[in-house]
């Protein structure tokens, strides 16, 4: 599997993954008004444009053959402390559960780690499943987080760490 490190030209390819993935993992636990709500303010082409620009949010994807089969974003140093935030990371729906995911968290802890910084933390979603994902992959719950994004919705988070 070859790692991608992004610019601008390769939104278009990020914004179909999220596209494929978000309404379906999201399907049985946010209202339908939420998924719309959140797909605008997080994924559209003009939001990851802004992060990658303004936020400091670097994407990498993770390519077989000619097929890009999922992404992570992260940012380093993150709030000023020695942590790597992983913002995001999907994979394809046809590709889960065959090392993508595993492959893109230790891209980001390779660089985190290089970069000086000594955990990683994301925020996900109480009813994921992707929660025992990030427990295979060593991440531990640090605690609750729930966060209002406007327009009467909240993401209803846990908070969690790995260690590297
Ligand atoms: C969560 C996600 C990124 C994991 O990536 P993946 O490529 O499917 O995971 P991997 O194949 O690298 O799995 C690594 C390990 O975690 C386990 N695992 C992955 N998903 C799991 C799940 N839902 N439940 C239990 N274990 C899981 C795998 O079995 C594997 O275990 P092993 O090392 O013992 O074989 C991916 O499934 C995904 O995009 N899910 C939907 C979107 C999502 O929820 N993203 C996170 C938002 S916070």
């Amino acid at each position: 599997m070859e790692l991608i490190k992004t610019a601008e030209e390769h939104i278009p390819l990020i914004k179909a993954i999220a596209d494929e993935v978000w309404p379906k993992t999201f399907g049985d636990i946010l209202s339908p008004a939420q998924i719309v709500y959140m797909m605008d303010m997080m994924y559209s082409e003009e939001a990851i444009k802004q992060q990658m620009n303004e936020w400091n949010h670097h994407y990498l994807l993770a390519k077989e053959g000619d097929d890009y089969l999922g992404y992570v974003s992260y940012e380093t140093g993150y709030k000023g402390k020695p942590w790597t935030k992983v913002h995001k990371i999907y994979v394809l729906s046809t590709s889960q559960g065959k090392g993508v995911g595993r492959f893109l968290i230790d891209a980001v802890s390779a660089i985190a780690k290089e970069k000086g910084d000594t955990e990683l933390s994301l925020n996900v979603n109480r009813y994921n499943k992707a929660i025992e994902f990030y427990k295979k992959v060593g991440f531990g719950i640090i605690g609750n987080e729930d966060i209002d994004i406007g327009n009467g919705f909240l993401m209803e988070d846990y908070i969690m760490n790995k260690k590297l």
